[in-house]
């Protein structure tokens, strides 16, 4: 049945959140509101854990073993405007693999609701 075939494996599984997490980090760092929050940042290890991050969070097969998503960002002072930046690069890159709409819809939904988690302002 359709609603037992995970989001994770709807995408296409692990191939391509490595692509996805390749071409949107790119972004990202291009962007120059953002990228100097990684100047000094361990991308390996970014990159790593945003691919357990993103395993999990589509229901795929690996388990987040990162720090919870509160504690790694509080310090950033990351603004609501910037999470907004940031998560338009995941639409675009999204779109540009050629993730469908509809599985599109349902990531950014999921990754929204660690805003607060992740923002630390008062606008
Ligand atoms: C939905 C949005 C986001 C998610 C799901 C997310 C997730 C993560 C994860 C899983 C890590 C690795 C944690 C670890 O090493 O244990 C991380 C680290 C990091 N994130 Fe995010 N993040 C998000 C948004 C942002 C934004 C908007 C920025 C800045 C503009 C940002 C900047 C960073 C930086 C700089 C690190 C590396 C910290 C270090 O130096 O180790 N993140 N994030």
């Amino acid at each position: 049945m359709e609603s037992e075939v995970s989001l994770y494996d709807r995408i296409g599984g692990a191939e391509t959140i490595s692509s996805l997490l390749d071409s949107f980090y790119a972004k990202v760092l291009a962007d120059s509101e953002l990228a100097h929050y990684f100047k000094n940042s361990p991308m390996d290890k970014l990159l790593k854990m945003q691919k357990e991050f993103f395993s999990a969070a589509t229901g795929g097969p690996l388990t987040y073993s990162g720090k919870p998503l509160r504690d790694v960002h509080r310090h950033m002072a990351i603004s609501k405007r910037e999470f907004a930046r940031f998560t338009e690069h995941l639409i675009e890159t999204l779109k540009e693999i050629g993730v469908e709409e509809q599985a599109s819809y349902e990531i950014i939904s999921h990754v929204n609701l660690y805003a607060d988690e992740i923002t630390n302002d008062v606008y």
